[in-house]
């Protein structure tokens, strides 16, 4: 048994150079706004600029966190991302030179649509409970892609999670318990040849729906805590009314009533970012453990449940309780920025945007500087990506 607490240590997030509002998506789509506000429960989508992919959002992420804890034990990298830039060579691998990370450490890509990260954090406490002076780093990274003038249109997004995973963390201990739930089914997948994925969007609903609940059996059947036991719901969140459509299936199917009041308590504030920011798979449900931990209600000492959900499909319903003291440690401030220095842009640039693909032919490709974060994609040559870092003395880094 291990002695000591494992979990979330710390915790930050970045997203997009440019916002879409979703009035702007509306008209074009010739639809009342208030569908998308209202029966989806989004007003915005980050949008990726020509040079930001998941890799820049990730360094972002993760570098105030390195910058904070230094890379002291730092001897695993787990990132998780349904976008993926390589069939063979891991994401979190261009973080060693952006960040400065220590070569003595294991680091690797998981993928399972947007449940990915939910592994990433699992795997993290099983390493940490086996030695705990070893931090593991986990960071959900995504670029939400649909097909233009679909349904799913409204439901994309990006962002990047950075989670710092230690023993005796000073923001969220991880309960050994766990519920999973696994089902080999065809709900939105992303064949290798298709930058957009494929979604049958009503029937992953009741997907996520059937998912959840059968991982929630699973943690219960295995000694989880009472479903009143919990303050809030964090839930993975393809379009924030899901939070509410999920948190209220559950209920119901636990024989409580769903009233409005008590559904909007338990998962309101989980929803403060994903409305503006949108899906961004992996990261979505700890962007919403970060909006729930910046929102007003002291969490100190509260038991708060996570529920991840990735289609084809996996769940997994787990918990956490809030650590003293865990206000000084968030990035409230930091995590208002990253949404409002968001640039808004009209439907033709966005739609410029989502068309465009990268080149392929293998020549060198100068992409145009059109972002001001602190890591960006700055050329494509040789089929390989070239990051550039912004620091005193902005030097272009060749990564092979
Ligand atoms: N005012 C207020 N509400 C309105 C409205 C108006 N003027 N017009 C419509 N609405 C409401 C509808 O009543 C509906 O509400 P309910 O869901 O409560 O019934 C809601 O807006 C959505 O409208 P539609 O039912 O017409 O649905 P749609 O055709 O617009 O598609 C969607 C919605 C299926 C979610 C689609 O956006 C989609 O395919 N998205 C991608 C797939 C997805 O996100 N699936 C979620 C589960 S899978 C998962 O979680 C993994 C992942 O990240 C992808």
């Amino acid at each position: 048994m291990n002695a000591r607490p494992v979990g979330i240590h710390d915790i930050s997030f970045a997203t997009t150079h440019y916002v879409l509002d979703h009035v702007v998506l509306a008209q074009q789509h010739g639809v009342d706004a208030d569908k998308f506000h209202f029966g989806l429960g989004q007003d915005a989508m980050s949008i990726a600029a020509a040079d930001e992919d998941i890799v820049t959002m990730a360094a972002a992420a993760a570098a105030p966190i390195i910058e904070r804890h230094g890379v002291e034990h730092l001897r695993t990298v787990l990132l998780a991302t349904e976008s993926g830039i390589d069939q063979a060579k891991s994401a979190g691998l261009y973080l060693h030179s952006l960040l400065g990370l220590p070569t003595a450490a294991r680091v690797v890509e998981l993928k399972q649509a947007c449940y990915g990260a939910t592994a990433a954090l699992q795997f993290a406490m099983a390493l940490i409970t086996v030695d705990p002076s070893q931090r593991v780093l986990v960071i959900a990274t995504d670029i939400a892609k649909y097909e233009l003038g679909t349904a799913a249109e409204p439901t994309q997004g990006a962002a990047a999670v950075a989670m710092l995973v230690t023993a005796d963390p000073a923001i969220l201990r991880l309960e050994p318990v766990s519920g999973v739930y696994a089902k080999d089914i065809m709900d939105f997948w992303r064949p290798n040849y298709r930058t957009a994925a494929v979604v049958d969007g009503k029937s992953s609903v009741l997907a996520y729906l059937e998912a959840i609940e059968g991982a929630w059996q699973d943690y219960r059947d295995r000694g989880g805590r009472k479903l009143t036991e919990f303050t809030q719901f964090c839930y993975h969140q393809p379009f924030t009314k899901m939070a509410y459509k999920a948190h209220r299936h559950l209920l119901d199917s636990q024989g409580f009533t769903p009233d409005p009041q008590t559904v909007e308590a338990a998962v309101s504030d989980s929803t403060g970012y994903n409305r503006t920011i949108g899906n961004s798979y992996t990261a979505s449900l700890y962007l919403g453990l970060a909006a729930a931990l910046d929102g007003h209600a002291d969490l100190s000492g509260r038991p708060i449940a996570l529920v991840s959900y990735g289609s084809g499909c996996v769940a997994e319903f787990f918990g956490g309780t809030v650590v003293d003291g865990y206000r000084d440690q968030l990035r409230t401030a930091a995590n208002g920025n990253a949404i409002t220095r968001r640039k808004p842009i009209d439907y033709d640039r966005y739609r410029a945007l989502h068309e465009a693909e990268l080149p392929s032919d293998g020549r060198r490709h100068v992409l145009p500087e059109e972002t001001s974060g602190p890591f960006r994609l700055a050329a494509i040559s040789e089929h390989k990506r070239i990051y550039e870092t912004r620091t005193e003395h902005i030097e272009l880094t060749e990564i092979n």
